[in-house]
C-alpha cells in the first residue's frame, strides 16, 4: 500500500514518518518510532495494555489510525518521567509492587496520570473506576491501588498510605 508522510506530536517532539493510511497507531509507535512502551494485549480492544494520551485524554491506540492523530498531542508511557526523573507514581508502583511482568504497566500509567490530571486526590473508589478498563492478570489490583494512593500522597508531600481494602 502507499505510504502518506505524516507529523505525529509524540512526548513533546514532532515526528515525521511515512506509514500507511491504514495503519494504527499502536503499531506507528512500536514498529515505526521504536517507542515499544505501549503494548498490544487483545484483538477486541479490551485490555488497555495499549493506552496513550490524545490531547491529555486515554485512548485505545490499538483503535485509532495514526494518521487521524496528526495535530494532536500524543503521550506515551516513555513521556510520564520528568526531566529524566522517575514520575510520582512510576516510582510508587516500584516501591509499592504494583508491577509484575509489567506488561500491563504503561497502560496503567496512562489512564492514572490522566486520572490525575482531571482529579488529583480521587477517593479509592474513584481510583478503582478510572482503571477498571486497564487488565492486570498478575497483581490482584490491590498493590496498584496502594501505589496510586502512594503517589498522591508523595505529591502532596504526605505520609505512606494505609492499606486499602481488596
Ligand atoms: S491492545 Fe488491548 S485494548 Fe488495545
Ligand atoms: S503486572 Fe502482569 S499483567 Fe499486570
Amino acid at each position: 500500500m502507499k505510504k502518506e508522510l505524516i507529523e505525529l506530536r509524540i512526548n513533546g517532539r514532532t515526528r515525521e514518518l511515512a506509514i500507511e493510511p491504514s495503519k494504527l497507531l499502536l503499531d506507528a509507535l512500536r514498529q515505526d518510532l521504536q517507542l515499544t512502551g505501549s503494548k498490544r494485549g487483545c484483538d477486541d480492544s479490551s485490555c488497555g495494555a495499549c493506552t496513550v494520551l490524545v490531547d491529555g485524554i486515554p485512548m485505545l491506540s490499538c483503535t485509532l489510525l495514526a494518521a487521524s492523530c496528526e495535530g494532536q498531542e500524543i503521550t506515551t508511557v516513555e513521556g510520564v518521567s520528568e526531566h529524566g526523573a522517575l514520575a510520582a507514581i512510576q516510582k510508587a508502583y516500584g516501591d509499592w509492587g504494583g508491577a509484575q511482568c509489567g506488561f500491563c504497566t504503561p497502560g496503567f500509567m496512562m489512564t492514572v496520570k490522566h486520572l490525575l490530571a482531571i482529579n488529583p486526590n480521587p477517593s479509592e473508589d474513584e481510583i478503582r473506576h478510572a482503571i477498571s478498563g486497564n487488565l492486570c492478570r498478575c497483581t490482584g489490583y490491590t498493590q496498584m491501588y496502594q501505589a496510586v494512593k502512594a503517589a498522591i500522597e508523595a505529591e502532596q508531600g504526605q505520609r505512606q498510605p494505609e492499606m486499602v481494602s481488596q
